[in-house]
This record gives structure tokens, C-alpha cells and sequence, in this order.
């Protein structure tokens, strides 16, 4: 057994007095004329520990480089820095494994891009570090509204065969070989398929959790998404995980109501559990970022109908790249105006020309609006986009025949019309771009361990 103490309780006061042994990697060593500082980091805590060797004691401290994996024995004593208030005093060191002038980490500082290229070793950083612990929390947040809410959890497939948002964004699975694949008549050949029929990676797990909800009331998914992405920016990705609650007896003022509700317990959460780290992402990211976590708990978010918004924006005598129509999409330029001039906050937008919204949304009385929201937050944009879903079969059927979606395919989400259909809702709220907020991250490539975007795959 190896015998360790974590440094979360060297740090924060619990570990046993005496002579102990922590586990680490160097972040930076320097030496004065009489004595050895290093700073080490084990990922229990956001701090890192200062180490002191006197060099009457240790000879040859060459290989106490920068990167390199250590044990230390030693023992805890008041600092006199003024950074931290004790220090280890050491009188054992064991260099497991050294690392050299090559290492890419030497300096304190490096740029996010520089960073991006070396995924699997930007998380020894304490940015990185500090993104991906308030990535766990957000995580447990997130179940545990949930579960304290009365939903299920669910687990969907990943491997679909429907394309839910009909966007056309699908990566395709297959067992084929592409560059062998068999062709009838000069098409593909699926019986020959692993699934005997095309394949893709989920782009939502929203089908398959209404089965559920029809049954069990209320439940979500929390899992990962595939998206070709035609928009290649900041805020999109290929691999990104959406949490997708769908409930049963919900109307959309009910649905929204449970996403202002949903936002503000993980605001609080995170603000109660990840002090240290918000006032790092403030100190050295994003001024603003306790107040973001202030606005979303204050008060109630913002919502406007889509045609007023349209309205809005016309009026507002802004010069916009294109100018609004009813009919367009909400462009990232119409989001700012909206959250971060107009509103100052975070605001839901509902009703959206029914031509610009997936098949499965409600068809208002209007005929020509669906009962669905996005929730647009300031700085990051679209952050949620849900619905009442059309529980009338016969709309279903014209609103999927308008939409060119062929009705065989989607035969069981029919059957959900034609047996005991009711009245339901639910939402997809991006993990990713949640977390650029509460972090302050503005690139979600940043908030992901492995990001995967077009053309870039470490
Ligand atoms: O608005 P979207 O496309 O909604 C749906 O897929 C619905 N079926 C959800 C539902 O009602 N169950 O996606 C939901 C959210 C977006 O608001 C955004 O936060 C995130 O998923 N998202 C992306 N995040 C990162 N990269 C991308 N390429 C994203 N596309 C969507
Ligand atoms: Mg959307």
C-alpha cells in the first residue's frame, strides 16, 4: 500500500502532525544560495503545497525539475511567506519520474491556444485543473437537482437511427470499411451493415427519452451528443454532452419555469462548493464572473415571443451585419443585443416561426409559431432549447411530412401518439456551454478534456 497523505488535508489542516509523505508533480522549483523552493500539485486541491529543502541535507536536486512526479517526506511548518501559512519542510525526496528541459510546461504562463495542443498535459495547469474540478461539480449538481425533483435517469442509446433535429448533422456509423463498401446498383449496400440499415451517432437523446417520460412521468438524460456542426465557432463542438429532462403533464410555461429553476440551483451549488475556484476564473479570466453567478439567482430570467423580438431588434435603430425578418434564425448578433444590451440578462425566447424548428414541436394556434424556447445568457448565447412536444397525431403527421421526414422511419414515436398520448415537455441544455459560463472560459474547447471540432482531433 502506498502510504500518502493528499494534499487537500496537508492544506486545509487535517492531516496528523509528525512526519508525513505527499505524492506530487513539481510545478515550478527554485533555488535561493541556502535553499530549494518547490511548489507541488497532486489535483486533491486547487492549491498547490511549497516544499522547502536546505541544502545541507540534499546534495543533488537536479533532477527536481518542472514536471517531474515526486514523493517527499517531511514535515508541516508555520511559512513565513506570505503566500501560504505552512510549508513542508523536507527531509526525504524520490524522484519517480524525471522530467526534462523538454517538458512543454516551463513557464507559469502559456497561452490557451498553446494549450490546446497538448490536451493530455494543459490539466497539470491550474486552469485546467480548476475548469475540470468545476466540471464534476456541475455534474453532481446536476443529478442531484434531478434526483431532488423527482425525475429518473435514463440512459439513452448512443447509436441511433434517426436524425432527431432533421439538421442534417449526423455522423454516421457503420462496420463497413468506406473504402470497400458493398454497392448495388451503384448505391451502398446496408444488408450487409453491421445493423442491416444506416446508423448515426445520436445528435439528441430527446426521441428516446419521451417513451420514457410517457411512462415513468418525469426523467433526463445526461450523455454525450455528435455533431457535424456546419458553424465552426467558439461555442460549437463535435463531442459535447446535453442534459435532456422530458416530462409528461408539462405545458411550456412549465417547462420553463423548471429551466430558470434547474440554472439557479446549479448557480448556487457551484458558488456554495467551488469558492477558491470562481475567485481564480475572476482573478484571472473574467472580472464579471460573481456577478454572472448573482444575476442568474436575482431575478426572474427575461422572455419575449420571437415576433417581438424580431419587433425589438428592427426598432432598435442598430446597424446589424443582416437586417431582421420574421422567419430568420436569432443570429449570435441579434442574441447580444438581446441578453447583453436590451435585457441584461439571461432571457427566454418562445414561440419560433414553426419553419425553422424541428417536426416535433407544438403547433401554437396561430398555426404558423411551435411552443418552444431558447434560453439565450449573455456573453455565451444559446444555452437551452426546449419545447412542448405535438402530442396530436395528425399534426405530427403533416408537420413531419412538411418537414420531408420519412414517417416509416419514425414509426414507434408515432405509436406514442396513438396510444395514450398526453400533453408534454422537455429541453437539451448544453454542459459545455453552462460551464463556459460559470467559469469564464470563452473558448468551450477549454472546458472539455479531448475537445473534437472540425478538423481538429488530438
Ligand atoms: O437546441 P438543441 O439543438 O436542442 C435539441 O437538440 C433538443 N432536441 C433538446 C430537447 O428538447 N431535448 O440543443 C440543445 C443545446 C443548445 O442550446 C446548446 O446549449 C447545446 O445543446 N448545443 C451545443 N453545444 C456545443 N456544441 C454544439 N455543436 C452544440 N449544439 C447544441
Ligand atoms: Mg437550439
Amino acid at each position: 500500500m502506498i502510504d500518502r497523505t493528499p494534499l487537500v488535508s496537508v492544506l486545509d489542516g487535517s492531516a496528523a502532525d509528525g512526519e508525513i509523505t505527499v505524492y506530487g508533480w513539481v510545478r515550478t522549483a527554485r533555488s535561493g544560495k541556502s535553499v530549494t523552493f518547490a511548489e507541488i500539485t497532486d489535483g486533491s486541491t486547487s492549491s498547490s503545497l511549497q516544499v522547502v529543502f536546505h541544502r545541507d541535507r540534499f546534495g543533488d536536486l537536479s533532477e527536481l525539475t518542472t514536471g517531474a512526479c515526486v514523493r517527499i517526506t517531511g514535515r508541516l511548518v508555520e511559512s513565513p511567506g506570505q503566500e501560504q501559512s505552512r510549508e513542508l519542510e523536507a527531509t526525504g525526496l524520490q524522484v519517480i519520474g524525471p522530467s526534462g528541459d523538454d517538458y512543454p510546461l516551463q513557464k507559469k504562463k502559456h497561452s490557451l491556444e498553446f494549450l490546446r495542443s497538448i490536451p493530455h498535459l494543459r490539466v497539470r495547469t491550474n486552469t485546467f485543473g480548476a475548469v475540470f474540478r468545476m466540471s464534476h461539480h456541475l455534474s453532481l449538481a446536476i443529478h442531484r437537482f434531478f434526483d431532488e425533483n423527482g425525475f429518473y435517469f435514463i440512459h439513452a442509446p448512443i447509436i441511433t437511427t434517426s436524425d432527431a433535429e432533421g439538421a442534417g448533422e449526423s455522423f454516421q456509423v457503420t462496420s463497413m470499411p468506406l473504402d470497400s463498401v458493398s454497392l448495388v446498383d451503384g448505391r451502398v449496400d446496408y444488408t450487409s451493415d453491421y445493423f442491416r440499415r444506416k446508423a448515426f451517432l445520436t445528435v439528441s437523446a430527446q426521441l428516446e427519452a419521451e417513451p420514457m417520460a410517457l411512462a415513468m412521468g418525469k426523467v433526463y438524460t445526461f450523455g454525450p451528443i455528435f455533431r457535424a456542426d456546419p458553424s465552426d465557432t467558439r461555442f460549437h463542438t463535435a463531442e459535447f454532452w446535453m442534459i435532456e429532462p422530458e416530462m409528461a403533464f408539462f405545458d411550456l410555461d412549465d417547462d420553463i419555469r423548471l429551466i430558470q429553476e434547474f440554472v439557479r440551483y446549479t448557480a448556487r451549488y457551484l458558488h456554495e462548493r467551488c469558492g477558491e475556484e470562481i475567485a481564480f476564473f475572476g482573478r484571472f479570466y473574467e472580472r464579471e464572473l460573481e456577478e454572472r453567478y448573482r444575476m442568474l439567482t436575482a431575478s426572474d430570467f427575461a422572455r419575449i415571443t420571437y415576433t417581438d423580438a424580431i419587433d425589438l431588434i428592427r426598432r432598435s435603430g442598430r446597424h446589424f451585419e443582416v437586417a431582421p425578418e420574421w422567419g430568420c434564425e436569432i443570429s449570435t448578433e441579434y442574441e447580444r443585443f438581446l441578453t447583453d444590451e436590451h435585457f441584461g440578462s439571461p432571457v427566454f425566447v418562445t414561440d419560433y416561426p414553426a419553419a425553422i424548428k424541428p417536426f416535433y414541436m407544438r403547433l401554437n394556434d396561430d398555426g404558423r409559431t411551435v411552443a418552444c424556447t431558447d434560453l439565450l445568457f449573455p456573453k455565451v448565447g444559446e444555452i437551452v432549447g426546449g419545447s412542448q412536444r405535438e402530442e396530436r397525431l395528425e399534426i405530427l403527421g403533416k408537420r413531419a411530412e412538411e418537414c420531408g421526414i420519412d414517417i416509416g422511419d419514425y414509426s414507434w414515436y408515432f405509436d406514442l401518439r396513438r396510444w395514450g398520448s398526453a400533453p408534454h415537455s422537455g429541453f437539451g441544455l448544453g454542459f459545455e456551454r453552462l460551464l463556459m459560463y460559470f467559469t469564464g472560459m470563452e473558448n468551450i474547447r477549454d472546458v472539455i478534456p479531448f475537445p473534437r471540432s472540425r478538423g481538429r482531433m488530438l
